[in-house]
């Protein structure tokens, strides 16, 4: 497998924490973290499999570096590129909201012509609405540590695994 960028963004650490496990499942698969605030546009270019974390705040909006970096993202050029999302969220307290951020990450990408991949069932979840939904998927991982923390190593792991044969 070619090598992987994961680009995260988190307000508390949280997301910091899930892609530590997202890189120890690959096992021995070249994988660099870097935060969002540290990566510059050549960065997100020079990778042909791009996993991006991202948490929801505010009732449906990025994280402060996502948000910022927003606008730099939809400069990119990223056709014949595979990129991944996960995202953090509360499913009980933001039902409305739940893991927008995944959504918006992952139109952002789409409309740079990078493929995404890595969309999970919604099945297993409670909420109303999210901008992350397309059809019966979520369109990446969705990670609920504040209600589902028990769930959380074995989605990483199935997430994990389902990238390897996904993605290049
Ligand atoms: C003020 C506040 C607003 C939030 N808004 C949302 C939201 O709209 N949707 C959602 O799914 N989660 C929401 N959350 C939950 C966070 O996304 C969740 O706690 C996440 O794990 C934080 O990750 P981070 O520390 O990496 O930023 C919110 C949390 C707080 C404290």
């Amino acid at each position: 497998m070619k090598k992987i960028g994961l680009f995260y963004g988190t307000n508390t650490t949280k997301t910091a924490a899930i892609a530590k496990k997202i890189k120890e499942a690959f096992g021995s698969v070249n994988i660099d973290v870097i935060a969002v605030e540290d990566a510059s546009k050549k960065e997100f270019e020079s990778y042909d499999n791009i996993i991006v974390g991202v948490s929801t705040w505010f009732d449906g909006e990025l994280p402060s570096y996502w948000d910022e970096v927003k606008p730099e993202l939809e400069s990119l050029s990223l056709e014949g590129k595979k990129v991944a999302v996960f995202g953090l969220g509360d499913q009980v307290k933001y039902k409305e909201n739940f893991i927008d951020g995944v959504g918006i990450l992952a139109e952002t990408f789409e409309s740079v012509g990078a493929k995404v991949v890595g969309f999970t069932s919604v099945e297993g979840y409670n909420f109303e609405n999210s901008h992350a939904r397309r059809d019966d998927k979520f369109m990446g991982l969705a990670i609920d540590t504040e209600n589902q923390s028990k769930l959380t190593d074995e989605r990483v792991k199935n997430w994990v695994e389902q990238l390897k044969k996904e993605f290049d």
